[in-house]
């Protein structure tokens, strides 16, 4: 996992937590590759990235170096909103997928609502600075936890989980532990609203548990996208609709979707309801 420091100032004045950048990894590859925004400073015009190494692209961004000039656009995307009045914002992350919530973490917090941030991580090392945790959680999941530091000294309570022993991290995945979180605070602290952002297994996860505990949110789809900008359909994703369903472009519509929207499954099509009408299932 690496973090990616751009000198954007257009970009870090516009962003919005939840939307994304399209870059460039290399002039051999036709398309450019999407990227969370992780945090931006309007003032110096810093836009940090935070990517993991999966294929021929983010291969290429390994190599980039000081002074490499990309080109990228954004921002790009919807952005996550704030919680109903009187809810805390309960924020589930996994790996990678904790770039755009680190950023609306601080944005929550400096608009006054209670945060916490839980990241699942299954890299053998953590890529960024802990602290044994200092701020409670009600419920105390875990003995002696480490926390992030950044989040810690802006008063932001996270826990980490992993499926490997990790001393100080709760042990098994990140929605086990939104789970130990939810049985042990109960609503003390108000109702809960979840954000979330993550591999997709985790992300079903999380959406089953919201479902169980009857809660609502806003998720961060990461899948697969080709122009980002709403021009190929490459990114389309079926989402609830009334009684239907309908595909939605992830990339101008979402990524941020709320939470209760997103159809994990396509069904079946019955080509023959496309019909003489014109009418179509779909709205791509
Ligand atoms: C809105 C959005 C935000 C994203 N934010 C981040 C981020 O902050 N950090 C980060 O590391 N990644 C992020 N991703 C995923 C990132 O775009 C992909 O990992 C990247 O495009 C892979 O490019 P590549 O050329 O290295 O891989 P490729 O060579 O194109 O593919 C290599 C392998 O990775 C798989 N793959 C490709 N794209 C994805 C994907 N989107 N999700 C899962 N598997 C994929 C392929 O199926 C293949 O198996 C985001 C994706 C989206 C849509
Ligand atoms: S990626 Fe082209 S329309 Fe979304």
């Amino acid at each position: 996992m690496h973090g990616l420091t751009l000198d954007a100032p257009a970009i870090a004045r516009q962003a919005r937590p939840g939307q994304f950048l399209q870059m460039d990894c290399h002039p051999s590859l036709t398309l450019p590759r999407p990227f969370s925004i992780m945090n931006t400073d309007p003032e110096t015009g810093m836009v940090e990235v935070f990517y993991k190494v999966v294929g021929v692209g983010t291969g290429y961004m390994e190599q980039w170096r000081p002074g490499d000039q990309p080109w990228v656009l954004g921002p790009l995307g919807s952005s996550f909103t704030e919680p109903p009045e009187g809810c805390r914002a309960v924020l589930v992350a996994g790996g990678v997928g904790l770039a755009p919530l680190r950023f609306w973490a601080d944005r929550l917090r400096q608009r006054g609502i209670g945060v916490t941030l839980l990241w699942g991580l299954e890299a053998e090392t953590v890529p960024f600075a802990t602290v044994p945790a200092r701020i409670g959680l009600p419920g105390g999941v875990i003995e002696s936890p480490l926390a992030l530091a950044r989040e810690e000294q802006r008063g932001i309570v996270t826990r980490l989980a992993s499926i490997t022993k990790k001393p100080g991290f709760f042990h098994g995945w990140v929605s086990d532990l939104l789970h130990q979180v939810l049985e042990g605070t109960r609503g003390a602290d108000g109702p809960v609203h979840l954000y979330v952002c993550g591999p997709t297994a985790m992300m079903v996860a999380v959406t089953e548990l919201a479902k169980q505990w009857k809660l609502k949110g806003e998720i961060s789809l990461e899948g697969t996208m080709a122009c980002g900008f709403g021009g190929c359909a490459g990114c389309a994703v079926p989402v609830y609709h009334g009684d239907d369903w309908r595909f939605v472009r992830s990339c101008t519509e979402g990524p941020v979707l709320p939470l209760d929207q997103i159809l994990w499954h396509i069904p079946e099509v019955n080509t023959n309801s496309c019909n003489k009408e014109g009418e179509r299932r779909s709205c791509l």
